[in-house]
């Protein structure tokens, strides 16, 4: 499968690259800056360069031109009101768009969990990244393409054991990023999941029982 991923040299990003290097797919991996071609390579990608707030829909469509699936994976990383809905919000509009036009059908969103931030002080650059991340689920969900969205728990760099929990509605917690990874690669490799929010935290269950278990 060619698997186009937008924020493929993020640290999710990044971490699925090889996962799906290693499953004999094809990562097509969209990076914005020309030193992170060559460490996509190394890790089993083809880098295609492309910036989400300055590519039309008809250019991004051609990038995805071969590509089966899409892993959106990007975001502005608390950059402010603007990156933030030029990035997570209008990206991920732009990103639906070109992949209907692009055909290709399977699309993955990495968004977030809802509660996220809520046991501290509210702020409102995350009140508005919420809101964003909850209307990109929502324009994702209204389209026609075979979707699957993520909702992790606040994300850690630390190494995974392997467990994760994944439901409809979990408690919130955090999670690894390589679960995250996994998780994502898994859903790849599971086409009956499909139009489907799972909620994703580290747990106690192993990456591949819980998703058969969901799928
Ligand atoms: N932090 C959390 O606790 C948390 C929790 C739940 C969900 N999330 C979501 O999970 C996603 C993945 O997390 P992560 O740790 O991998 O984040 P990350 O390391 O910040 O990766 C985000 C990627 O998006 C790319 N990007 C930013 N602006 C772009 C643009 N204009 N065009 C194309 N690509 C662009 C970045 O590119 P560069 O490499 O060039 O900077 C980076 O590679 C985040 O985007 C966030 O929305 C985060």
């Amino acid at each position: 499968m060619n698997v186009f991923i937008i924020g493929a040299a993020g640290k999710v990003g990044s971490r699925l690259v090889p996962l799906l290097a290693d499953a004999g797919h094809v990562p097509l991996a969209m990076h914005r800056k020309s030193e992170q071609a060559q460490i996509l390579a190394d890790k089993g990608a083809k880098p295609v360069a492309g910036d989400i707030t300055a590519l039309t829909v008809d250019e991004l469509a051609e990038l995805m031109e071969s590509a089966d699936a899409v892993v959106f994976s990007a975001g502005a990383g608390g950059a402010g009101y603007d990156l933030t809905q030029a990035v997570d919000g209008d990206g991920l509009v732009k990103a639906v768009a070109a992949a209907r036009k692009a055909g290709a059908t399977r699309f993955l969103l990495v968004s977030a969990f809802p509660e996220a931030g809520r046991d501290a002080e509210p702020k409102e650059g995350l009140e508005n990244y919420m809101r964003i991340k909850k209307l990109t689920d929502a324009h994702l969900s209204q389209s026609d393409l075979d979707w699957v969205i993520v909702r992790p728990g606040t994300l850690s760099s630390e190494g995974g054991d392997g467990k994760v929990a994944l439901g409809l509605a979990l408690p919130y917690g955090n999670v690894s990023r390589d679960h995250v990874a996994q998780v994502l690669a898994g859903i790849l490799e599971r086409p009956q999941l499909s139009r489907v929010i799972l909620e994703l935290t580290d747990g106690d269950t192993p990456v591949g029982d819980a998703l058969d278990a969901m799928a």
